[in-house]
């Protein structure tokens, strides 16, 4: 028996519309970025073409299908218990090359159907604005994020959606995984800065210039957003969205300490930091200067990150790693981020570190840093599954995942930290973002779907789909 979680607790599912809607180039979309990515593997990484070609396998194309597949799908969540379901908005269904003079009505109309039908099972929409796409055609005009003309582009975007979704939307976020901006493949899914690019995903090169002065491009437009939502739509509340990469000294060595902290202030507070605060740290300029970056801050600018501080704060959560100075250090696998291997841990078949104590104490450092509401809007475990002679898939190695996880929040909760949501990662198989598979699923329903394409696009409920049901049913207590 676990601890129960508070009343009014948010239990659900996320996923991003890139990774699950499909259609990618019906009703008037344009493509978006992920629409030019092959599908790749653990060890080898997803391929980047600039066009598109026929012959080839675009896994994102077509999803899972999610876009004529919503009401079943909805439903299958309502069963399952959820009362809170993350989804992204594709900016390139609702401007189709992001600079279009009017938006695309098939495409707003689209999420109206969907928050309708949301509604309709009492399920809260918590909307992410930006999830790792972009119109490809801002990639070709202006470089993703790497240009200022975004923020405006940016930010009527997010004008029309509030406007349009105001009576259907409470919960927004504004940049999924901003912090991954600066990390290896960060800066192909978080601020697109590839044109003219094409080839493997690891050979994307961006300058810490670059990678910094997209960052500052992407919390002046968050800053925008947030003030505008709160003048002009009270009722909204709305959240950054970090990855949480939580990383351990690798020895008491006081230098390991100082280089996870450096580590964990680059990759987990700087961005915190900004959105929730509303300014740099103190650290900013020292880091500054060390890594050659020289901000382009015009006037202003400061202002718009003030007086846009967010209301609670996101963040996703998967794994943590090892950070230290020694040589014997061996490297391990991660979440848009490679770091050392902690001989404590056990990984997942593509080699994250599953640690739940680590989201006990990331939960505790963040409400202690920050004191605003927090919610962990993705979590869970990629994993191949096998449909049995039974024709059931038996997961228990995703539930004895969720279950910890879950039990390590309600310690958090009782520890004070005022934790009021949980969206695991992919309710549903979707396609990954890092390796563009299928057979990396995260599901509590599998999806017929496989990487040659091929697959009916049945749903079919495993274990874990109860499991979970059991666990929303009961707030946590029957964990
Ligand atoms: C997060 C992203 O980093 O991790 C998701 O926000 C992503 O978009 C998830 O799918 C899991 O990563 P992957 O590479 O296994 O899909």
């Amino acid at each position: 028996m676990g601890k129960a979680f508070p009343k009014g607790f948010y239990w659900g599912g996320a996923t991003a519309a890139n990774q699950l809607e499909g259609a990618w180039n019906v009703d008037g979309r344009g493509a978006s970025v992920d629409d030019h990515f092959l599908g790749g593997s653990v060890s080898t990484p997803r391929e980047i073409t600039i066009d598109i070609d026929p012959d080839r396998f675009y896994p994102n194309h077509d999803g899972i299908d999610f876009y004529h597949r919503y009401e079943e799908d909805i439903k299958l969540f309502a069963e399952m218990g959820f009362n809170m379901f993350r989804l992204s908005i594709s900016w390139s269904r609702i401007f189709p090359n992001g600079d279009d003079e009017a938006p695309n009505e098939a495409g707003l109309a689209f999420y109206d159907r969907v928050f309708d039908c949301l509604r309709e099972h009492d399920i809260e929409p918590l909307v992410t604005l930006s999830h790792y796409e972009m119109p490809y055609a801002l990639v070709e005009k202006y470089n993703g994020w790497e240009s200022r003309e975004l923020i405006e582009l940016f930010e009527r975007y997010c004008a029309t959606v509030f406007e349009r979704y105001k009576d259907k939307v409470t919960y927004w976020l504004t940049f999924n995984e901003i912090n991954c901006g600066t990390s290896e493949m960060g800066a192909l899914f978080e601020t697109s800065m590839i044109r003219g690019f094409e080839g493997p995903a690891s050979k994307v090169v961006v300058t810490p210039q670059q990678c910094f002065q997209a960052l500052h491009h992407q919390f002046v437009a968050s800053g925008r957003v947030v003030r505008l939502a709160h003048e002009k739509y009270p009722q909204f509340k709305i959240g950054n969205m970090e990855c949480f990469i939580l990383s351990y000294a690798a020895t008491c060595d006081p230098a390991d300490i100082l280089a996870n902290q450096a580590e964990m202030r680059r990759m987990n507070w700087y961005c915190g930091d900004v959105q929730v605060r509303g300014h740099y740290p103190s650290y900013a300029k020292r880091f500054w200067r060390e890594n050659g970056i020289e901000l382009d801050i015009h006037e202003g600018d400061l202002d718009d990150i003030r007086e846009g501080t967010v209301d609670f704060y996101t963040f996703s959560y998967y794994m943590s790693t090892i950070v230290g100075t020694h040589d014997d250090v061996e490297m391990a696998q991660g979440n848009m981020t490679f770091g050392g291997k902690n001989p404590y841990l056990e990984s997942t078949d593509w080699g994250w570190q599953i640690d739940p104590d680590g989201l006990r104490f990331a939960l505790n450092e963040i409400y202690d840093r920050y004191q605003i509401p927090l919610m962990v809007v993705e979590n869970g475990m990629g994993a191949k599954d096998e449909v049995t002679s039974d024709g059931k898939i038996h997961d228990d190695y995703r539930i004895a995942y969720l279950k910890k996880h879950v039990a390590a929040m309600a310690e958090a909760i009782d520890d004070g930290v005022d934790l009021i949501g949980y969206t695991w990662w992919g309710p549903i198989d979707l396609v990954s973002a890092g390796t563009g598979e299928m057979r990396k699923r995260y599901g509590f329903i599998y999806v017929d779907k496989h990487d040659d394409g091929t697959g009916d696009y049945s749903r079919l409920k495993k274990d874990s789909f109860y499991a979970y049901q059991k666990i929303i049913a009961s707030n946590g207590v029957e964990g």
